[in-house]
């Protein structure tokens, strides 16, 4: 089989051709890159039309009651409340975390705040709350360091002082977080190493709510956290907090160097949808969004954005208007009524339309149109030739959601990840008209699996990632790079390779980097000819790194998260014509100076 790749021309791929789509779905958000670690903080994970309740929290014996709503109440004999937090809390050795407890009663208290193991010892940090007015809520703030580390710790609250102590919106946090910005530091270092372009979020199904009552709403995401409603989203079916809302998104979209894309709910949910004729306040909504993250700080919504610390506009450029809605009655009326007014007010931010134009042309203005796919093995890594085809006018396309699922894919196997490879290998050479990619989902919090597979799986204190991760690595210098003409000869279906070159930020230098992947179960003897590249005194530090495994339905694990993950070495021969083995289901990447 020979690879013939000629680099004395080429084509620009988009900057923004490869990132990600963050869901909040599998508690990836809340109990999961949120790095808040009390779950229920404010009591009120009932939501608005059912009772509050007050689980995970967990009271010891004692004349305690919980009041509907917000806050727990108690007559104090002896009272220990502890919270288990997400499955219980990952509390480390030296590090420190900032306990919040807004705190009431009539008289005066004593709280002792810990953070215990699981049975209650030993105590890993302990401070005590004293104070003899709070007759007003107070909010009142400890620093506790750990002397020992437990993965499954818990937050204690006790007091044998006797009288009446409400609580309401109790915070735990580690101090250290991603550029300070409250994200948990190790699974966002996990995206910065995949180097997405963008991040499309926060759904998914998510924005859209079984209900529109339970949709995701930015206007209650927002502003201080003690002030966050908070919602059920009854599609994932869990309560979140909203203590990552809407400007978080933005601001980890800023720290990781990645363009917004948010997707708001466009008067649709799941079940119930409001007609064109009524969707103004929806369009309102989103035009206050925009203004939110773009306007100046003296705006309306601007100066909202300022008082949570960030004077500077958001650069958010692309809005997606909902999310799976094309087949809706009212989406096409509703979407105009989007396009138009956020036209007219930000003529520079591009509209994602929900509708495939793929195969036919859409019957509406847009920048671009949505596609997503989840399938079989087999049938994405066919869909390599999907856009080879597709009209090249009109709208770009934004494959946002697509994964190999069902039981080729289990809980994230490497044939799965191989058949990604294979099709996001077509959608480099097709990115004249595809212009952004994402894998879905991201996370999944593996105590709460709503939805297989995921890219990165982890739980209160380990991660790993899935092989359809670490496939996300060997594409992650494409966007921007130049694609370059890259010819298979073979007579196989499962081969298909692409070649480009790119400029690394770090030294300057230019690469060049070859990807094959090999879907069959033959070994096979590949011929590389370069032509046409002023490659360097001999490509001595040229590498090959190669996904691939034992068996081709291997998957990763907590006790085994390498199992599948990229394995590098020195490409010894490397030169313009070179002899490479390919392993049987493997992803291949030569790496040349
Ligand atoms: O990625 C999981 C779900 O799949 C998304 O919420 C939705 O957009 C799609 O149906």
């Amino acid at each position: 089989v020979n690879l013939i790749v000629n680099a004395s021309s080429g084509r620009p791929i988009p900057e923004t051709l490869f990132g990600i789509f963050f869901e909040e779905i599998n508690h990836a958000g809340a109990g999961g890159i949120w790095a808040e670690l009390v779950s229920n903080r404010g009591f009120e994970a009932g939501g608005q039309n059912t009772p509050s309740n007050i689980a995970p929290w967990l009271h010891s014996e004692c004349m305690c009651s919980v009041t509907v709503r917000e806050i727990i109440s108690a007559q104090l004999v002896e009272l220990e409340y502890t919270i288990p937090g997400f499955w219980g809390m990952n509390i480390e050795q030296g590090k420190t975390y900032k306990v919040v407890i807004y705190v009431r009663s009539p008289g005066s208290i004593n709280v002792s705040v810990s953070l215990t193991s699981s049975d209650g010892s030993p105590i890993l940090a302990t401070a005590n709350i004293v104070d003899s007015d709070v007759s007003n809520w107070t909010k009142k703030e400890v620093l506790l360091e750990a002397k020992g580390t437990n993965h499954k710790s818990r937050l204690q609250l006790t007091t044998s002082r006797k009288g009446v102590i409400w609580f309401d919106q109790v915070s735990a946090m580690p101090l250290d977080t991603y550029k300070g910005h409250g994200f948990q530091k190790e699974l966002i270092e996990m995206l910065e190493d995949i180097k997405p372009q963008f991040i499309r979020f926060p759904g998914g199904c998510f924005v859209e709510g079984e209900w529109l009552r339970n949709a995701f709403r930015w206007k209650e995401s927002i502003g201080p956290w003690e002030e966050r409603p908070g919602h059920f989203g009854d599609v994932w079916m869990y309560w979140t907090d909203d203590g990552l809302g809407y400007f978080e998104f933005l601001q980890l979209s800023e720290d990781l160097g990645a363009r917004p894309i948010w997707v708001f709910n466009n008067g649709i949910s799941h079940r119930d949808e409001v007609d064109t004729t009524t969707v103004s306040p929806f369009v309102q909504e989103a035009i206050d969004g925009l203004e939110f993250a773009r306007g100046a700080s003296d705006s309306k919504w601007g100066s909202v954005r300022a008082a949570m610390g960030h004077p500077e506009p958001f650069d958010l450029k692309y809005v997606a208007v909902g999310n799976e809605d094309c087949r809706k009655k009212n989406y096409r009326g509703n979407y105009l009524e989007f396009y138009d007014a956020i036209k007219h007010a930000y003529p520079d931010i591009k509209i994602i339309s929900n509708c495939d134009g793929s195969s036919h042309s859409l019957d509406h203005p847009a920048d671009y149109y949505d596609f997503h796919i989840y399938t079989s093995a087999s049938h994405l890594f066919s869909m390599t030739h999907q856009f080879d085809h597709t009209s090249r006018s009109g709208p770009k396309a934004f494959v946002s959601e697509y994964a190999v699922t069902g039981k080729d894919a289990g809980t994230g196997s490497l044939l799965a990840a191989l058949a990604e490879a294979g099709f996001l290998i077509g959608l480099e050479k097709n990115s004249d008209i595809v212009e952004m990619a994402s894998y879905a989902p991201l996370f999944v919090n593996a105590n709460d699996r709503r939805w297989n597979p995921d890219a990165i799986v982890f739980n209160s204190s380990m991660h790993y990632g899935t092989p359809s991760y670490w496939v996300q690595k060997f594409f992650r210098e494409s966007s921007g790079a130049t694609l370059l003409d890259a010819k298979l000869q073979t007579n196989s279906s499962s081969l298909v390779a692409s070649a480009i070159t790119w400029t690394s930020s770090v030294d300057g230098e230019t690469y060049l980097k070859i990807k094959i992947v090999n879907f069959g179960n033959r070994q096979v003897s590949l011929k590389v000819s370069v032509d046409g590249l002023g490659l360097n005194s001999l490509l001595s530090g040229s590498t090959k790194t190669v996904l691939t495994s034992s068996n081709v339905m291997d998957e990763n694990s907590f006790t085994d998260p390498n199992k599948v993950a990229p394995d590098l070495s020195l490409l010894e021969n490397a030169d313009r014509d070179m002899n490479i083995i390919l392993s049987p289901y493997s992803l291949t990447s030569l790496d040349l100076l």
